[in-house]
């Protein structure tokens, strides 16, 4: 019996997906604990190409797939990822925590209203309502899966919330207004469908545990988009480091038996903020090319930079990660020369811890070690041995400043394209 818990530790699109799917194989259940559909994991087995955004990624596995309580949920992208899977033939096999917070309309129209209201400071969010969507929740006026299938309190709900939600449109200059008929109509319907699937994820994990089931918890986003840890306030809005899962999902500490942190061999960043070892040359062009580096949610180009081993460090710290699954090495290869930052110079001092003030971080400049590069890596490596030894320098560099050690390496999308240590 294993606990497994798999996060990412950068800015999100680390290849959470695809590592998650590989795992798959020898689990019971993937549960997601937070984010909604603001994630997008990508999944290649051969030819098939699956993009999830909501249901955990073991389901391509046939896996049963948990939406714990921590998680957002927007029930019409919810059953439209359903009917996508069924139509490719897979039957997803799914329970949703009754306290899962509801994506409400209003809440992805406040998200655009609260984007262009803050101009050229805004956040880049993915525009799901993800942030309105967790004010909601810790503001005690959320509407939660339950509320969904009871048509009498998901009314009242709606009338007490509704006046409001319009009058903060209109503050924002929106002038669509939202009727609560037309809301509980839509809503209801939705309810309707996903009440097979509503009920008590915490208590069927904690049983699963208990009966010796092998379990992942899929992380969603990174730690540097942590709403605590991450780059403040240019993150989003929930816990992505394992603290998240406990809350997220209701399991005590002592049930994690491994903590797999997920690092691309480079850095990627969608929206606003910062990201100290961005690049705006011919390297990062390549590596955004070369990386395909777009992203699976918004369509939008990541940004890229070199590998921040201070983030990574940050990442390992705060959530106890005991192995690395290093993703995309394939894509570094190729370059005479690689980099990876170990440190910034922040006006004359030298710093080795991520800065939390994204203000000092502005005037933060990296320190890097430049390493070689190496040739194309042979798709078909399966083992360590098989890499060239500039790209085994790398990853031993890796090891050794951030003390974790490199478990899993992945040379390419698909899933044969990993290599396990
Ligand atoms: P996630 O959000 O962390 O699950 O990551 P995404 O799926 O958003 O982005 C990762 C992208 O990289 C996807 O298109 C994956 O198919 C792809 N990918 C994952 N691992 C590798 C790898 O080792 N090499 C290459 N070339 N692509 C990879
Ligand atoms: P996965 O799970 C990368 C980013 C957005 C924006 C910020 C806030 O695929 O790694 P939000 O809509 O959450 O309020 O946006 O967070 N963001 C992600 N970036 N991968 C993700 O998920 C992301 N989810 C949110 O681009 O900068
Ligand atoms: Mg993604």
């Amino acid at each position: 019996m294993v606990v497994t818990l798999i996060i990412g530790t950068q800015w999100g699109d680390e290849g959470k997906g695809k590592i998650v799917d590989f795992y798959s194989k020898y689990a019971d259940y993937v549960v997601r604990f937070q984010g909604g559909n603001n994630a997008g994991h990508t999944i290649k087995v051969g030819k098939d190409l699956y993009k999830l955004h909501i249901i955990p990624s073991g389901v391509i596995q046939g896996k049963r797939g948990a939406i714990g309580n921590g998680v957002v949920v927007d029930p019409k992208i919810l059953l439209e990822e359903i009917d996508v899977l069924e139509n490719r033939g897979i039957k997803p096999d799914l329970i949703m925590d009754g306290r899962a917070n509801i994506i409400m309309p209003y809440h992805k129209m406040l998200d655009g209203a609260e984007e262009a209201y803050l101009k050229n400071n805004k956040i880049g969010t993915t525009g799901r309502g993800i942030g309105p969507c967790y004010s909601d929740k810790v503001a005690r006026r959320g509407i939660r899966a339950v509320d969904l299938i009871n048509e009498s309190i998901f009314k009242k709900k709606l009338q007490r919330i509704v006046p409001i939600k319009n009058r903060m449109l209109e503050l924002y200059g929106v002038k669509e207004k939202l009727e609560i008929d037309d809301l509980a109509e839509e809503y209801l319907d939705y309810g309707k469908r996903l009440k097979p699937f509503v009920g008590d994820v915490s208590i069927e994990i904690n049983n699963a545990v208990s009966k010796g089931k092998n379990i992942l918890f899929e992380g969603a986003q990174g730690t540097m988009l942590d709403v605590d840890f991450g780059t403040y306030p240019y993150t989003t809005s929930s816990h992505t480091i394992a603290g998240g899962s406990l809350i997220g999902i209701g399991i005590g500490p002592n049930r994690i038996d491994e903590v797999i942190g997920v690092a691309k061999a480079y850095t990627t960043r969608v929206g606003s903020g910062p990201l100290p070892t961005e690049l705006d040359d011919d390297a990062g062009r390549y590596l955004q090319e070369k990386g395909k580096e777009f992203g699976t949610t918004t369509g939008r180009t990541r940004r890229c930079g070199w590998l921040d081993l201070v983030v990574l460090k940050h990442s390992c710290r705060i959530s106890g990660i005991t192995k690395l699954a290093i993703t995309k090495l394939d894509v570094l290869s190729g370059l005479d020369k690689v980099k990876i930052c170990i440190g910034y110079k922040c006006k004359d001092k030298e710093v080795n811890v991520f800065p939390h003030q994204s203000e000092i971080l502005n005037n933060c400049k990296p320190i890097y070690v430049e390493l070689d590069g190496w040739k194309e890596i042979d798709k078909n490596s399966r083992r360590l041995e098989d890499l060239p030894k500039e790209a085994r320098k790398y990853l031993k560099f890796i090891e050794k400043e951030v003390g974790v050690p490199i478990k899993i390496i992945s040379i390419g999308a698909d899933r044969k394209e990993t290599i396990v240590v």
